[in-house]
Formats: structure tokens, C-alpha cells, sequence
């Protein structure tokens, strides 16, 4: 008997406050490996997020339009919830540098201790995007630095109308 072929679904969460071109990369690299790959906005009220979450997310729809295989949801709680709620069982986030690295360790390690069946995998983040961060994007913009390179070049525009002054 043939066993049901199971669509592989990965999700992608983050803050994207806003998206950055390392994101993007991760994206782009991740949908490779998916079926399907949820990147999911962490609607967050405690941590304080200059674009709105309708600004995020469809500021990250404007640069995954391309990629078929890619969804962009808001996501509020428990990321392990939100993995399960989607049917998928793997996180995907990227890691840039070794100070990234326990930070991230403990959250997998969170995650996999709610949730046996979920794993979290990393994506070295490409050299050049090594030093990149949304905070030094939103530090860059507002101090009327120039952040072409430093997000993708369809949101340039969008990410200096909301910071330039
Ligand atoms: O881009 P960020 O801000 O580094 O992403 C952090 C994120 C959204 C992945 C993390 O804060 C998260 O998963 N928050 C949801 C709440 C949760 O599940 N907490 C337990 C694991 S840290």
C-alpha cells in the first residue's frame, strides 16, 4: 500500500521590525527545503515594534511575492501553538554569529522540551548579512544613514518614509 505523501511545512518567526536582507536570504534559502514555509510575525505588545504588524507583514508579502511556496501570518502566544496550529513540526531561524548562538540554544531547547516533536534548524547566515539587524536598519534610517543593502530593495522607500525625520 502506498503511505500518504506528508507536505513538509517550516516556519520562519521573528519579530521583523522590519524585515532585513539576512532575513530575506533566509527565506529564500529555507523555501528550498519546504513545501511550504510559513514566516511567522510574532505579534508581541510587550516588546515595542516601530512598524506596525500590518506594516511587517506586508512589508515581508511585498518581497516573498516571488516564492510561491511562501506565507506570511501574524502569530500571537506560544511559537510551538502556532507551529502545531499550521501542521508543520520544524522552526527555522538563522544564526549570524556565536553571540547568537545561546540565545538561540535555549530557545530550541524550550521549544523542543514543549514540544518532543518540534525542531528547531539553523541557517548560517551569509557573510554578508553577518552584521545586519533590524535594530541597526531602524538606527541607520533614523539618523538619515543611507540602508540601500541593508534591506531588500522593494521596501527602501517604505522603511525610510516610517523612520527618515
Ligand atoms: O526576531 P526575534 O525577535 O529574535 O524572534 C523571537 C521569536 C519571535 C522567535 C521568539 O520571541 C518567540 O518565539 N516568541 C513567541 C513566544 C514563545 O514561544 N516563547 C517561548 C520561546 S522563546
Amino acid at each position: 500500500m502506498k503511505s500518504e505523501q506528508k507536505i513538509r511545512i517550516g516556519v520562519y518567526p521573528g519579530s521583523f521590525d522590519p524585515l532585513t536582507k539576512g532575513h530575506l536570504d533566509i527565506i529564500v534559502r529555507a523555501s528550498k527545503l519546504f513545501d511550504k514555509l510559513i514566516v511567522g510575525v510574532l505579534k508581541n505588545d510587550s516588546k515595542q515594534a516601530i512598524f506596525s504588524m500590518e506594516e511587517r507583514v506586508s512589508l515581508i508579502k511585498k518581497c516573498t511575492k516571488e516564492l510561491e511556496n511562501v506565507e506570511v501570518e501574524m502569530f500571537q502566544g506560544l511559537l510551538v501553538d502556532f507551529v502545531k496550529q499550521k501542521g508543520a513540526s520544524t522552526i527555522v531561524r538563522g544564526l549570524r554569529a556565536v553571540s547568537d548562538y545561546e540565545y538561540e540554544l535555549q530557545m530550541a531547547m524550550l521549544n523542543k522540551h514543549m514540544e518532543e516533536e518540534i525542531d528547531t534548524i539553523f541557517f548560517m547566515t551569509d557573510i554578508h548579512n553577518s552584521f545586519l539587524s533590524s535594530s541597526i536598519v531602524k538606527d541607520v534610517a533614523q539618523n538619515g544613514g543611507n540602508i540601500k543593502g541593508l534591506v531588500p530593495d522593494e521596501i527602501v522607500d517604505d522603511v525610510y518614509r516610517k523612520l527618515k525625520m
